[in-house]
């Protein structure tokens, strides 16, 4: 899969991205937005697991975001089960170097249409953590509208917060 936007894209995982996940996600600023299962600190040995578990998912549906040289970042749905299995959760992350570019918010909209219309999907939902004003941001340039908060759902980094919830529904 291969999505172009501007000097941007959105691609298949590779192997050999390994190192580059490893420069960019090795990041406590990213670390505390995300779950734990994103581990802090990244290794290579982490980077490689996470690689062989994405080349595994059918359907595709985590990918890098990537310059032509070298990803950058991830975005990736969990598609829910039984009766959520027409909704999926969103997640993405972006190397510090190129924060607030709008290439993140770029990159939701456009994985959100492919999801649409290859993936049989009709609710796509983002929890941003309380505080992350720039997912917030980035889900409302998007279209995703703010559905309300999930109080004290998340324990992070030794606290408890909420999640914000936002998601865009199939027209
Ligand atoms: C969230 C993240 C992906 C955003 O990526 P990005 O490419 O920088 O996003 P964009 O440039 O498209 O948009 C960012 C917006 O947030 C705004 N923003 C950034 N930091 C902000 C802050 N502290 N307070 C208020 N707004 C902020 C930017 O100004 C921009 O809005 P604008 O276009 O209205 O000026 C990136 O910050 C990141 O990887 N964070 C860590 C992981 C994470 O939070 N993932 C999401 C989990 S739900």
């Amino acid at each position: 899969m291969q999505i172009r936007f501007s000097d941007y894209m959105i691609r298949s995982w590779k192997m050999d991205d390994a190192p580059a996940i490893v420069k960019y996600a090795n990041n406590k600023k990213i670390w505390r937005n995300l779950r734990d299962a994103f581990p802090h600190p990244y290794s290579l040995t982490d980077a490689n697991g996470f690689l062989m578990k994405v080349g595994s998912h059918d359907p595709e549906c985590v990918f890098a975001i990537a310059t032509k040289e070298q990803a950058i970042g991830g975005i990736g749905m969990v598609i829910g089960e039984d009766v959520h299995r027409y909704s999926a959760e969103l997640g993405y992350w972006l190397g510090e170097t190129f924060w607030n570019q709008g290439i993140m918010t770029q990159a939701v909209k456009l994985i959100t249409a492919y999801a649409f219309m290859n993936l049989n999907l009709y609710r796509i939902c983002a929890e941003p953590y309380e505080g992350n004003k720039a997912s917030v941001r980035v889900l409302e340039k998007a279209g995703f509208q703010y559905e309300g908060r999930s109080r004290a759902s998340v324990y992070k980094d030794g606290k408890l917060l909420d999640q914000l919830v936002y998601a865009k529904v199939k027209q």
